[in-house]
């Protein structure tokens, strides 16, 4: 008998990984595996498992239309980024709107990668962020600190900066409400193969509440939903969710194949 005590959210960021065809075997794989896994189907079917994919753009469609109907209240899709405009001459930008339309329920704003790879400023995601409650679609908003940061003993002073800036311009209400999931990941475990450990990664999560119950008086009871990411798999998933104040993973590289993604579904749900 497996007692599963709090509600887990296991999110795969794809990255720049599947295209059309490769989105469409993965969800054959994925459909057909779910059917024979009662434990996963009923954790689904009982709201005590959540699961989110976020592909490229270009999959998004094809990712919602490959999920099966009983699941589309525990299985959802989301995009990786997007535009704090409505619309305008962004040339190579999509909006939030667009993201709505196409039946996102969440996004990814403020990833390390969008971060340090194109230059994405806290003010930037503090406006994206804006635009996505004011939009209703969910952000999944990624913080944390750089491996230099962490060695010259800045992660507390960096991740608050980080957080006091995304929720700047939000109420406390939308973020009692769970308008916002959050997502620690320190920039030197994701895909490097070295994970925070489950200690580290619940200090940092439970320095997170404090610093959302400081700054904005939000609860420090379960309202907020924090994720940890940054090479998690199935040898260390349950490990980090079991972390009292972690409530999922959001997942990189082991999302990839539907096999290391239910290993660590099947792991968190304690069936090993
Ligand atoms: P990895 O799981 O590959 O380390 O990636 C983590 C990540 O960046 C998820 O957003």
């Amino acid at each position: 008998m497996v007692l599963i005590l709090k509600k887990i959210y296991l999110f795969g960021n794809w990255k720049m990984n599947h295209g059309l065809s490769r989105t469409d075997n993965f969800f054959k794989e994925f459909n057909n595996r779910l059917v024979s896994n009662q434990l996963a189907g009923n954790a689904l079917k009982q709201h005590l498992l959540e699961l989110a994919f976020f592909p490229p753009y270009v999959s998004v469609l094809n990712a919602l239309g490959e999920i099966a109907s009983e699941y589309k209240d525990s299985i959802f899709v989301g995009a990786q980024n997007a535009h704090q405009e409505d619309q305008g001459a962004y040339t190579g930008e999509i909006s939030i709107e667009m993201l709505k339309e196409l039946g996102c329920k969440y996004v990814i704003i403020g990833h390390s990668e969008r971060r340090h790879i194109f230059g994405e400023t806290n003010p930037v995601i503090s406006a994206k962020i804006e635009k996505c409650i004011e939009k209703d679609i969910i952000p999944v908003l990624c913080y944390g600190e750089t491996l230099k940061e962490k060695e010259d003993g800045l992660t507390i002073k960096v991740i608050e900066e980080q957080l006091k800036s995304a929720v700047d311009n939000i109420s406390t209400s939308d973020l009692n409400d769970k308008k916002i999931i959050f997502a620690y990941e320190p920039v030197w475990a994701i895909g490097t193969g070295l994970s925070a450990t489950p200690l580290d990664a619940e200090n940092i999560c439970r320095t997170t509440r404090d610093i959302l119950k400081d700054t904005k008086g939000s609860s420090m009871s379960r309202d907020q939903i924090i994720l940890y990411g940054g090479s998690v798999k199935e040898g260390n998933a349950k490990d980090l969710i079991n972390q009292e104040n972690i409530d999922g993973a959001l997942i990189g590289g082991a999302s990839l194949k539907v096999d290391s993604f239910f290993g660590i579904i099947n792991s968190c749900l304690g069936q090993d």
